[in-house]
Formats: C-alpha cells, structure tokens, sequence
C-alpha cells in the first residue's frame, strides 16, 4: 500500500521538483500540498509558475494548496517533504514533529542540531536512528530527518569512498554553483548574466560543518563529527543546474590519482528506489563533468567526479551532482524511502 504524502513548500524551484519525483513514485502518493498565504486557497496549477523541463502532472495540477500548518493536513497522511525557507521551516517543522507527523526536510534550519540526523543514505544511513534519541527528548510522536545542503551532497559521497580508504585529514573545496540553487526569486538575471558573485551567505559554513556530521560516527546516542578540517569558498555562476566543486583532500595514507578514482568508482548505491546502481561515475577525460553535459548523471541521482591529480599531501578531484534532484528533493525523497524502509512511518 502507498504511503501518503504531503509537500509543504510545494511551488517552490524544489518543491516543483518534489512533485515531478513524486507523482510516479512506487512507494509514495501525494495527498496534500501547502506553500504561503498567498497560495493558499488556489489549485497547484494556478500556484505554481510551472517552470519544470517536463510537463505539470495533471491529477496534482487540480489539488488545492492549503496553508502551512498541521491543521491544514489530512491526519492520514504519514510522511511530510518540506522545501520551506529555512526561517519558516524553524518554526512550522516542530509543530508538524508535534502533531505527530514524520519530517524528511530539505531546509538548512537544525540540521546540525544535536538529536536531528543529517543522512545521506548510501553515506550514513545508521544515522536515522537518532530518532530515538529525538523522540525521548523532545518528547514527539513524530520525527525530523534533514538532507544536507546541495553543494555538500555534492562532495560527500566522493570524501566517504576516499575517507574509507585512505583517511581524510584536510579537505579544500571552491564551488561553482548554478543559479537555480538559490531559488525562483534567488538571484536576479541583472545580476548574474556576464557574471560570477564571489559569495553565497552561509554556505562555506554549512559545506563545513554539515561534511563533518555526514562523515562522522554515531554511536546509539550521538554523532561524534570527524576530526578532519574542512574550508571552502563558494561562487554562484550562470549555469542553470549543476553544482560543479574543486576538491582538494589531503589523506593520512598515501593517495594516487589512479587509487582515489578506483575507490570512487566502487562506490555503488544502496536498496532503495531513488539510489542509483553505480553512485560515482569517473570521467576519465581531463575536461570533465561539466554541468550541462553531466548534471543528469544517473537521472540526476549519481555523482560525476573526474581530474583527478596527486598533490603533496592527498589528491585535487572535480565533482559534481545536480543540486535539485542529488542536492534536494531526491534526495529528502531517498530519505523519505529509508524512513519508510527502516519502520519509522
Ligand atoms: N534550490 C536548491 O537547489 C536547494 C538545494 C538545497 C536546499 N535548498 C533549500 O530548500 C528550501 C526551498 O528552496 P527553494 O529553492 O525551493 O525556494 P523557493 O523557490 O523560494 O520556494 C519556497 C517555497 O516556500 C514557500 N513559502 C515561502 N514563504 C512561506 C511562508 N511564510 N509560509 C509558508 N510557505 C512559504 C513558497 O510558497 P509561495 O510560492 O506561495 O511563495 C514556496 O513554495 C530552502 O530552505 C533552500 O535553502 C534549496
């Protein structure tokens, strides 16, 4: 039988994303949409300014848009996405945790906090358990799962196979990020085209902190962070999708080039619908993954690495990973199938 869903921040550049995911999921069937005041009230179809590179599936198209909040969604709905601002989500996610629903959010807000799990599936998945932990403390019938940040995920997978191997000590990463990353209003056309805008607030925190808590170990009560240190520094750039990274890792065992695309090679996914069979894929030309060409990876699921070179103290590596489907609503959807998976709906 189904899982019934719902999205809140469903008109939304990932919102719009979790609906073209979700419409022919096997496991999941939508029964409810929310996004703003200002939409409240109207079909999907009139909500939303459809700017998906597929057509509006017409059975959601019809559904009302009803107000963020518990009340507002149908008790039988067991499983909620949240693609809200981080602000909103802070506030209007606790009450849905309360009200007894389950969680798989996409918003930055808590995603570091202490009882709240940051999963990457193929990365980390024993990590959900600290819902345990979550449910005694705060006392929910419902619980919070959180995806990490797009231009993390994109990283990730490629440091876990390398950590596994041969142990991360320092990490380096400058980013190239597409413009859809920063939503439907994000960044104006005035201030992009011709452009690249050295800053994106936040971000190089969240790459920071959030790599450290994925690659990190949990123990039934809590996750301990890895000890390696991570900096980066983050671009936005005139590509529509597609986060591309430059990664610099340093390793305490030595690391070829030729090693590091092999232990990124043998990554594969996990049993889940939205994992794909082979995670990394390794371009062995010098000049890729490049955004436009490599962003649909796998659907949109896989990560692309490639450039390999050795450095003093590790190897320098390119990745990339599409920031709405690998980067967001996939992956809270992926999410959303190891909840179902793992017993927690
Ligand atoms: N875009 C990405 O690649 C990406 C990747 C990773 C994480 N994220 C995170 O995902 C979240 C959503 O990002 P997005 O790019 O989809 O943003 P977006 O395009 O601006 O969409 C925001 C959504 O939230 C709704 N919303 C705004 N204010 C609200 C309020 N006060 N109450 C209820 N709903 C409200 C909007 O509804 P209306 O249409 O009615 O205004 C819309 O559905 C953010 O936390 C973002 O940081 C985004």
């Amino acid at each position: 039988m189904s899982v019934r869903v719902g999205v809140l921040g469903a008109t939304g550049a990932v919102g719009q994303r979790l609906i073209q995911l979700l419409d022919p999921h096997p496991e999941f069937e939508i029964a409810a949409l929310t996004a703003s005041e200002s939409s409240a009230g109207k079909t999907y179809r009139e909500a939303a300014k459809w700017r998906v590179d597929a057509p509006i599936p017409t059975d959601v198209a019809e559904i009302e848009v009803g107000a963020t909040k518990p009340e507002a969604v149908p008790d039988d709905v067991d499983l909620i996405f949240s693609s809200l601002p981080s602000s909103v989500g802070q506030q209007v996610e606790p009450e849905f945790c309360e009200a007894g629903y389950v969680v798989s959010s996409n918003s930055s807000n808590g995603r570091m906090d202490e009882d709240v799990p940051l999963t990457i599936p193929e990365v980390n998945a024993d990590h959900v358990d600290l819902i345990e932990v979550q449910r005694d403390e705060r006392g929910w019938d419902g619980a919070l799962l959180k995806n990490p940040n797009c231009s993390t995920i994109t990283m990730v997978p490629a440091l876990e196979a390398l950590d596994r191997a041969f142990d991360l000590t320092d990490v380096r990463v400058s980013t190239l990020q597409a413009v859809s990353g920063a939503g439907y209003s994000g960044v104006s056309s005035m201030e992009i085209i011709d452009n690249a805008i050295p800053h994106i607030g936040g971000e190089e925190q969240k790459m920071e902190t959030e790599s450290r808590k994925l690659l990190g170990s949990f123990d039934g009560a809590e996750v301990q962070l890895h000890d390696m240190d991570v900096a980066a520094s983050c671009n936005r750039i005139p590509t529509l999708d597609g986060h591309l990274e430059n990664v610099w890792a340093d390793t305490a065992e030595d690391v070829s080039a030729e090693d590091a695309a092999e232990a990124m090679e043998a990554v594969t996914g996990v049993d889940l619908h939205s994992s794909p069979d082979q995670l990394i894929k390794v371009f062995e030309e010098p000049d890729r993954p490049q955004p436009r060409l490599d962003r649909n990876t796998e659907g949109g699921m896989g990560v692309a690495v490639g450039g390999f070179r050795e450095t003093t103290d590790g190897v320098q590596f390119n990745c990339l990973a599409h920031n709405t489907m690998r980067g967001a609503a996939g992956a809270s959807i992926l999410n959303g199938e190891l909840l179902n998976k793992r017993g927690y709906l």
